[in-house]
């Protein structure tokens, strides 16, 4: 058996998010830093998450003494657990130990990257080698006890990494990257709320399915241009699509005055364009600087608020 150690990176949605639920495309980049993961032989499957202290079975309801502290429910992520287990033809006898190196419900595919490694665990474990979006596929059914009715988003690039144009049901198309990007990701200190914004959306998208389409429409448009100006290497256009991402958001009642004075405060210190990432309602927002200073400058802004913040590097 392969004891090795095992990765999956969380990622930032750039642009697009909600919009990519409706068969939109979205544009993400990979990040460093998501779970690690370890298999070892075992009676039955079992799953360990590291910090949150939880062990669980598959599909197991009941609630651990520790669950208190943990981010994600334990009946949850046993029910996620068991998804991944029922993919397999005979469930593998491993117990599967991951690290996680993100917080859950900041929009950073915390969850995505904790379902992709442990596929990849169990698959090292039973000696299987699979493509990426095969991978993402089996992890996925675990995203949707945690998401409800998520794109695929964030398990297509837990799994393939890099920066990529995702529409559902289709391969990610990756994207060139003219000109490393220096990103600021400020976390709110509120808990993202992905399940329900998704949900909310489709509310406002039952209600007005023109306006709501109008607005997903213009996003399309964002996404497109952005990637152009991704492999061009022009950073200034790029940030005023982030602006104009961020006021299609704020229509959808996604942003919160937390996230609005985090990005207010992220361009007033130098960034290009600011916008929140993932599923909005709490969670993250990103920042675009025009080079690795002005990023220092726009994380201490953010921590001057009094919020989380660090940067990454984007290469593509
Ligand atoms: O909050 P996150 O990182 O799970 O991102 C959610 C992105 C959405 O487009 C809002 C939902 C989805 O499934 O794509």
């Amino acid at each position: 058996m392969n004891a090795g150690v095992v990765r999956a990176g969380g990622k930032v949605i750039l642009f697009g998010e909600h919009g990519v639920v409706y068969g939109r495309p979205a544009l993400a980049a990979g990040l460093a830093t998501g779970a690690r993961a370890t298999a070892e032989p075992a009676a039955g499957p079992r799953l360990s998450v590291e910090p949150w202290g939880v062990s669980v079975e598959p599909v197991e309801r009941e609630l651990h003494s520790d669950a208190g502290k943990a981010p994600v429910p334990t009946a949850q992520l046993a029910q996620a657990f068991g998804a991944i287990v029922a993919a397999y033809e005979r469930a593998p006898l491993l117990h599967v130990r991951v690290a996680m190196e993100l917080p859950s419900g900041a929009g950073l595919g915390g969850s995505a990257a904790l379902s992709v490694a442990i596929v990849r665990a169990f698959d090292a474990g039973l000696g299987i080698a699979r493509m990426d979006s095969e991978v993402a596929r089996i992890a996925l059914e675990a995203e949707r006890v945690f998401h409800g009715n998520p794109s695929g988003v964030d398990t297509a690039m837990a799994a393939a990494g890099g920066v990529a144009v995702y529409r559902k049901g289709q391969p990610l198309e990756p994207v060139r990257v003219g000109r490393p990007l220096q990103l600021v990701v400020g976390h709110s200190g509120e808990p993202g709320m992905t399940k329900e914004t998704v949900a909310s959306v489709a509310r406002q998208h039952a209600q007005r399915p023109d306006k709501v389409d109008q607005i997903f429409a213009g996003m399309e448009a964002i996404v497109n241009n952005a990637k152009r100006a991704i492999e061009d290497g022009e950073l200034d256009k790029l940030g005023q699509l982030m602006e104009l991402n961020q006021k299609l958001l704020v229509t959808l009642v996604l942003s919160t005055p937390r996230l609005e004075d985090m990005c207010t405060a992220a361009v007033k210190a130098g960034a290009l364009g600011a916008k929140l990432t993932g599923g909005g309602g709490g969670g993250c927002m990103i920042a675009l600087a025009s080079d690795a200073a002005s990023a220092e400058q726009v994380k201490a802004a953010l921590e001057a608020l009094g919020r989380a913040a660090f940067v990454t590097e984007v290469a593509g």
